[in-house]
């Protein structure tokens, strides 16, 4: 009979995206993680002048071999013996995502998942006819986690461990003594790390803290360049590893999902890796000025509680609504135009919270603020 996977049906829609159908146009937009600037001009003008010089072509499924040079140079300070056949370009860190779980998990086999997490992993761990078994991030632990609760976690199925720092939602980073725990953990289980990293450049006060380089090789890293180069709708990103294995299985997969990568696209990431190199910095610091209006609003009002993140561009604030579910507030939030996500959305770990993307401009973010604040007393008010 003609019907639908139960891999299908099993898996849910996204709560971020629900809110967003929900949202009228005016509504100040604290919902999606895309960054609101332009691409690096030269990154445009490259890819136009690529696809006038006939690179509208199939590439090989690893990608343009300067470009993964470029991109594996990038990681060589942290892992020297780092090559183009150590990169895989794909069509974004969405698309890496899948083509790592694809070559590593098996039928059963456990991933070990951050919670609250970004809401692609559980359902990639599925359609990999794997289980996504999570973990918490505690608010209390500036959400990172803990090696205690990790080890109450791992079964003789147990094949693989996701971190992802800086974080979505919580812009969490870690430093090197708990990434060293974590890396430790990992090699005490002989677990694969799958390191979510597309925030590397996002990060605010200090050097980004990497997976790679930590003397571990069972790693394998996801990126994009949809943050890096504010290229979301672009779609391109890539697997990286020191492991040369692990590289042809992803790669093998990667073939089978999606063949290559974009060819003009991956000579304008080559431009903008080598013509724009300052672009993510100057991002980076005025999304570190919207950081601190946004924690200092919210931590104004009574009842909310904010840590001030080191990375990525989200903040997670922990909101004293008792009686009242994540959706329920972010509904409320809507309704005097503030959209943004519920905590719930990231996992029932998230419920509590609301995620806010910084993604707009400090006179936004201010206005949005005070509709937040005048939820927040009405809703207090009514339990008084
Ligand atoms: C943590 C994390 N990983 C991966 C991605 C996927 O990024 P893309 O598919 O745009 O490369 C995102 C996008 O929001 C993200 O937040």
């Amino acid at each position: 009979m003609a019907g639908f996977s139960d891999r299908a049906r099993a898996i849910k829609p996204t709560g971020i995206r629900r809110m967003f159908d929900m949202a009228g146009d005016d509504a100040i937009q604290f919902g999606l993680g895309e960054p609101d600037f332009q691409p690096p001009s030269v990154a445009i003008d490259e890819f136009y002048n690529a696809m006038l010089n006939g690179h509208n072509k199939y590439t090989s499924t690893g990608g343009l071999p300067e470009l993964r040079r470029r991109i594996a140079e990038s990681w060589k300070h942290l892992e020297p013996g780092l090559d183009e056949s150590s990169v895989c370009m794909t069509m974004s860190g969405t698309n890496a995502l899948l083509d790592i779980f694809l070559a590593i998990v098996n039928p059963d086999d456990e991933v070990l998942i951050p919670e609250p997490y970004f809401p692609l992993y559980p359902p990639d761990v599925a359609i990999c006819g794997g289980r996504a078994i999570t973990y918490p991030c505690r608010f209390e632990n500036a959400f990172v986690p803990d090696v205690g609760d990790l080890e109450a976690l791992i079964t003789d199925r147990t094949v693989a461990i996701l971190y992802n720092f800086p974080s979505n939602p919580t812009g969490a980073t870690v430093n090197t003594d708990q990434r060293d725990k974590l890396v430790a953990f990992a090699a005490k289980h002989d677990l694969w790390i799958v390191t979510d990293e597309v925030y590397d450049k996002i990060v605010y006060g200090g050097e980004h803290v990497s997976f790679l380089g930590a003397g571990y090789d069972r790693v394998i890293m996801l990126n994009s360049f949809s943050k890096t180069f504010a290229m979301t709708g672009w779609r391109i990103g890539y697997v990286l590893s020191p492991n040369s294995e692990a590289m042809q299985q992803v790669t093998k997969m990667q073939y089978y999902v999606t063949a290559c990568s974009n060819d003009a696209m991956q000579y304008a990431v080559l431009a903008a890796m080598e013509q724009a190199s300052d672009y993510p910095g100057k991002m980076r610091d005025e999304f570190q000025t919207r950081r601190d209006l946004i924690c200092s609003r919210l931590n104004e009002m009574e009842g909310v509680s904010c840590h001030v993140p080191d990375g990525a561009f989200y903040v997670f604030p922990k909101i004293d609504v008792e009686g009242m579910t994540s959706e329920e507030l972010a509904i409320e939030m809507l309704s005097e135009g503030v959209l943004c996500s519920p905590g719930s959305a990231f996992g029932e770990a998230g419920e509590g919270h609301l995620r806010f993307a910084y993604t707009i401009s400090k006179p936004d973010i201010d206005r949005g603020m005070d509709r937040v604040a005048k939820v927040i007393e009405r809703i207090s008010g009514k339990r008084h």
